[in-house]
């Protein structure tokens, strides 16, 4: 059994990259190790939020997780600012942390790039998800592609600790799903696609409904020549659909194109629609009886309970081994 630690940022609507590269392995790992899963909103006001919208989100995260299949039985779900170990863990690595390496990060470079306010926060981002996932003693932490560089950094920081202090930190491994590490935008099938993007039609929200799913769908970008094929230099679009209908079909991509040999985009395009249809609407159910429920606070209350014991006792372990402890405890 292994200890796991992921977060997904509050931030928008949770796409169907998020679920595909994130939350379907979660469900699948927690059967069989210790997990912890977070709303990460500390993360997410490294860019100024609306607070009404930031506090509904939080809700809708924490209710989507659970329609996904996250099982507070065998999970441990909780908000990042309910557990302030985080914060306290994230200074210390911003310590521990160069200026170089930080500004070196694409998602800073791309965040900041031509914006003469950046946040000093957008830049400290890394070392506070440091801190996420070494509280725990993480041993795996499952993301989607975009995610790498970050665990990278987690890893040479926590060494860097463990070699200037002694060894309190478990370095983390990644774990990147084999379908659905990176899936990219319905309407430029070269870039990922992003809760963040302004433009609706360019992802597939976990909340959208069946009419919305089909449009996008009909309309996201693929080629001239008509040939259901993954090709990913040459057709990006139709591989990125192929990708989704093999994630959520359970079918390979080679299955799928034979599936679809001598067969149009239009009645490709049709049954994939109605596969992301059908695979959503239990999700959508449950998390339409989950979102008012009072059951909701309870499972984040818990869930902080115990994100909060196990983080404080690691932190402890940490400000003893810097000799921030004013007695060694
Ligand atoms: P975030 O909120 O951007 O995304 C949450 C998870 O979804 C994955 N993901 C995707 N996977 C496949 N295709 C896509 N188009 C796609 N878009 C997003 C992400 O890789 C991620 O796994 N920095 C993190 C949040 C975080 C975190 C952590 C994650 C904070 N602390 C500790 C793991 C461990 C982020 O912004 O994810």
């Amino acid at each position: 059994m292994a200890v796991i630690f992921s977060g997904i940022q509050p931030s928008g609507t949770i796409t169907i990259g998020n679920y595909l590269g994130a939350m379907k392995q979660f469900t699948e790992l927690q059967n069989e190790h210790d997990c912890y899963f977070c709303i990460v909103n500390q993360h997410a006001i490294t860019v100024a939020q609306d607070p009404v919208a930031l506090r509904k989100n939080i809700r809708s995260l924490a209710a989507l997780y659970l329609a996904c299949g996250i099982d507070p039985d065998k999970s441990t779900l909780f908000v990042q600012s309910e557990v302030p170990a985080h914060a306290q863990l994230g200074w210390i690595m911003q310590c521990v942390s160069y200026i170089g390496e930080l500004e070196r990060m694409t998602q800073f470079k791309d965040k900041s790039k031509g914006k003469d306010a950046v946040s000093a926060a957008l830049l400290t981002y890394p070392p506070l998800m440091a801190a996420d996932i070494l509280l725990y003693g993480t041993e795996i932490v499952p993301v989607g592609d975009d995610q790498k560089q970050h665990i990278e950094l987690t890893r040479d920081l926590a060494e860097r600790f463990n070699n200037r202090y002694r060894e309190v930190f478990t370095i983390p491994e990644i774990r990147i799903p084999k379908v659905g590490a990176r899936v990219m935008s319905l309407t430029e099938p070269t870039k990922k696609m992003s809760k963040s993007d302004p433009n609706v039609k360019s992802m597939i929200s976990l909340l959208d409904e069946p009419k919305m799913i089909e449009k996008k769908i009909k309309s996201a970008v693929t080629d001239s020549d008509g040939i259901v094929k993954y090709d990913k230099e040459n057709k990006p679009g139709i591989s990125n659909l192929l990708t989704i209908y093999s994630s959520f079909a359970g079918k390979t991509i080679e299955e799928l194109e034979t599936q679809y040999e001598g067969k149009g985009y239009g009645e490709f395009k049709a049954d994939l629609a109605q596969v992301v249809i059908d695979a959503l609407k239990p999700i959508q159910d449950r998390y339409h009886e989950l979102i008012n429920s009072p059951e909701l606070d309870d499972i984040l209350e818990q869930g902080a309970e115990k994100a909060n014991r196990v983080a404080m006792k690691q932190l402890r372990k940490v400000e003893n081994a810097m000799g921030l402890s004013r007695k060694r405890r």
